[in-house]
């Protein structure tokens, strides 16, 4: 079987699946996070070298404040246990998307997660938080803008890659296959730019359900196409 190099997720359904344990949604979160943890070695013990997660999109902010306010305090939570499971697992963590709208002890957090692991060779996890592709694509044309004002960058030097560069993604391969679990058939605005060619697989499993037999199923599907990159593959 050919492992993907790099999974994107959308984890999506934890409100549900609490629900249909007639539990509040914050307990779907709790589990989701404590999940994550699982198919992050999972991945890993497959042969997965990326493993890229949204956690929280630039639109979640339009939730209650009561659930985002509780989410909040399971990043920070998260995070902190990210920090010993990235040692332990030799994982080195980017986050991806704009950190500032967060409160400051958790983008401090984040930021020594990123720094404590930047060395780590084994799995590559990229978090999501706070992520919007449009907002990921506008900040990086911001950028850029600024670098083309400033004459460091000519516009004929403007290419697919220099673009790339600014992304949050810089430097990391475009996903090769996307699992969204829960059953909605939409990307949420996640990685638009990077998912150009990705194999995108749904699953009606809810996140918190969602285990490494599911991983297998997924990357099983994904042996089964036939991946083309606009041209005809040779027989
Ligand atoms: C995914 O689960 C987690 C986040 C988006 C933070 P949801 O909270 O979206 O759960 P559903 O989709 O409402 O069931
Ligand atoms: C997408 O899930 C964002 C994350 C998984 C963090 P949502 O549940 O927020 O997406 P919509 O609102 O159903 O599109
Ligand atoms: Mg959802």
């Amino acid at each position: 079987m050919v492992i993907p190099q790099h999974v994107a997720i959308i984890l999506d359904g934890n409100g549900r699946w609490a629900k249909s344990k007639g539990m509040p949604r914050n307990y779907g979160h709790v589990r989701g996070a404590k999940n994550l943890e699982v198919i992050c070695r999972d991945a890993w013990n497959m042969g997965i070298k990326y493993l890229t997660v949204y956690l929280f999109s630039t639109e979640n902010w339009k939730r209650s404040k009561d659930e985002v306010d509780a989410l909040m305090k399971l990043f920070r939570s998260y995070t902190k246990t990210c920090i010993k499971t990235a040692r332990e697992n030799n994982m080195k963590v980017r986050v991806l998307g704009d950190p500032s709208a967060l409160e400051k002890d958790l983008q401090k957090s984040l930021a020594d997660l990123v720094e404590s692991s930047k060395e780590n060779t084994g799995l590559n996890f990229q978090i999501a938080i706070n992520y919007g592709s449009r907002d990921e694509i506008i900040r990086a044309i911001r950028r850029l803008a600024q670098d083309y004002k400033e004459n460091r960058i000519a516009g004929e030097e403007i290419t697919e890659e220099l673009f790339s560069g600014y992304l949050d993604t810089a430097g990391i391969p475009d996903p090769d296959l996307l699992i969204r679990t829960s059953g909605e058939l939409r990307l949420s605005n996640y990685l638009m730019w990077q998912l150009a060619y990705t194999e995108f697989y749904f699953t009606e499993v809810p996140w918190p359900a969602f285990d490494k037999a599911e991983l297998t199923k997924a990357i099983e599907k994904y042996n089964s196409r036939e991946r083309r990159f606009g041209g005809i593959k040779e027989e």
